[in-house]
């Protein structure tokens, strides 16, 4: 089956960037991208294309090429569901947080939605296809809804359900999309996984695409995530250990690293993993294992949260107990607010939870992220915010635009992300604005803090013992 016309429901971090990677590879394709959000939807439609609503290098290049040619963006929901050959569902899977499975199991609302909107608005043969994450068979539920109009109206609609993960890291999202390690389609009807397939054949080498059933492709995608989370978890523990004994993490890390079997990648040490999906996707797995009785398994991968928790107290208390055991009124910068560099997204970044207990403790905060705006983050730190199981009492803390600026009469800066600019730091300029004693944490073990040292400015770093 050819596809002449895509719609994809969710313009979030996902539907935004892959959607625009397809219209930019496969110029003969229409591809509308539908949201719910008209905000969003509004700021993917801006000519100033510094406004678009997700920040990825590379990212404004594509959509000045493809938007209003082959890549559309709006609010128009079932018209476009109604147009297409082929239908991803890109929408947010967050963790339940109400009733059965709360804390844990995914909720489905969004997909469900989506799913029941396809089944109605669709017409003839329709491939859908799961780019969101989602639990182990979630594929059978959408087929049984999509399957609905058939029974109510008589209709002679077709659906084949594919799931077709999605494997892009934020802030690398662009160069994923077109360069990926693999493409990974699980299915059972062969003619929509060719279909599929032909898609992504107009950039990427037939060998990395590979095709298995749809629960493969479902818990594939759950356990790669487990897996670079546990690598992260792993490396962040023996931080602790080389604090304890006098070892360098720098060394540890590279010395097991050089070995191909371990591999290189995921050992950098840091406050704990951020983001919108690790931690969900985890504990969407420890669900799943409860659920089918495998108790011993869950209990193995809820300790890849536990470590992550861990970490992020670790360096709290110890940042408490460097500045004399107390920082109330002491005034703390803060350089990198998102979970990482190169994006302007802070779900569950470390720098709300590290924050929050800063700021509890009776700290004045000076946040600084070139990625993130002061709307953010005031969402983030809000006294009312009801995702945060202990919002702050006061907004106590200042936003910066300026690095240097937000050093002014600190006593302490502390680094969360390895945003480039806090790489090279003028330690001669900073050491002048700060408080004495000035101490800097450096969370990730990325900035050139040795410098620092001349300038009479203490330094803890993650895992130098
Ligand atoms: P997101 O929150 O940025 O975007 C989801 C969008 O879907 C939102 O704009 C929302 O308004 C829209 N939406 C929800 N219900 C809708 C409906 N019924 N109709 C139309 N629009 C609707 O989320 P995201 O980060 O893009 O993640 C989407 C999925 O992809 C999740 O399952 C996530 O686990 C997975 N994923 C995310 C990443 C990542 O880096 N963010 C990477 C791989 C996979
Ligand atoms: C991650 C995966 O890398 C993607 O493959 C996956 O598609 C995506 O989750 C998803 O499903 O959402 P992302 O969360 O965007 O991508 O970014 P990562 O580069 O994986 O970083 C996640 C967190 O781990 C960040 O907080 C990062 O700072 C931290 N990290 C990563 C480390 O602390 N050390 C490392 O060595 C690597």
């Amino acid at each position: 089956m050819e596809i002449k016309n895509i719609c994809c429901i969710g313009a979030g971090y996902v539907g935004g960037p892959s959607m625009a990677v397809i219209a930019l590879k496969c110029p003969n394709i229409q591809v509308n991208v539908v949201d719910v959000n008209q905000t969003r939807i509004d700021r993917w439609n801006e000519k100033d294309l510094n406004k678009l609503p997700i920040y990825e290098p590379g990212l404004d290049n594509i959509i000045s090429k493809c938007r209003g040619e082959n890549l559309h963006f709006s609010c128009e929901v079932e018209k476009n569901i109604s147009k297409a050959d082929m239908i991803y569902i890109s929408v947010n899977t967050p963790t339940k947080t109400e009733g059965l499975g709360a804390g844990q199991a995914i909720d489905l609302k969004w997909v469900e939605a989506s799913a029941r909107k396809i089944s109605e608005f669709a017409n003839g043969q329709t491939i859908v296809v799961e780019k969101s994450t989602l639990p182990v068979k979630t594929a059978q539920t959408i087929q049984e809804i999509l399957n609905c109009s058939n029974k109510k109206k008589n209709n002679t609609k077709t659906f084949h359900v594919l799931s077709n993960p999605e494997f892009l890291a934020e802030g690398t999202a662009i160069n994923d999309l077109l360069h990926p390690d693999r493409v990974l389609i699980g299915g059972n009807n062969e003619q929509a996984i060719q279909s599929l397939c032909e898609i992504y054949s107009n950039w990427i080498d037939k060998s990395k695409i590979i095709t298995t059933n749809l629960w493969s492709a479902e818990l594939s995608k759950l356990i790669a995530n487990a897996f670079l989370a546990q690598r992260v978890s792993s490396i962040n523990s023996v931080t602790a250990i080389c604090e304890a004994t006098g070892a360098n993490i720098k060394d540890v890390s590279s010395a097991v690293g050089a070995d191909k079997r371990i591999g290189k990648h995921f050992l950098n040490p840091g406050p704990g993993f951020g983001g919108s999906c690790f931690k969900k996707d985890i504990l969407n797995l420890v669900y799943i294992c409860n659920h089918y009785g495998l108790n011993e398994v869950s209990n193995y991968w809820q300790q890849i949260i536990n470590i992550n928790h861990y970490q992020q107290k670790r360096i709290t208390g110890l940042i408490i107990s460097k500045l004399f055991g107390t920082i109330s009124d002491k005034t703390i910068a803060i350089f990198g607010f998102a979970f990482k560099e190169n994006t302007n997204d802070t779900r569950e970044s470390p720098a709300i939870s590290i924050s929050l207990e800063l700021l509890q403790e009776g700290a004045k905060l000076k946040i600084y992220d070139p990625k993130v705006s002061f709307e953010q983050i005031k969402k983030d730190l809000a006294p009312n915010n009801q995702t945060l199981s202990h919002p702050p009492k006061v907004n106590n803390w200042e936003f910066y635009n300026d690095l240097y600026d937000a050093t002014i009469n600190a006593d302490a800066i502390v680094i969360l992300n390895n945003c480039e600019e806090f790489k090279d730091l003028n330690w001669s300029k900073i050491s002048k604005n700060m408080r004495l004693p000035s101490w800097v944490f450096d969370t990730k073990g990325f900035s050139n803090t040795t410098e620092a040292e001349k300038f009479d400015i203490n330094i803890w770093s993650v895992g130098e013992g």
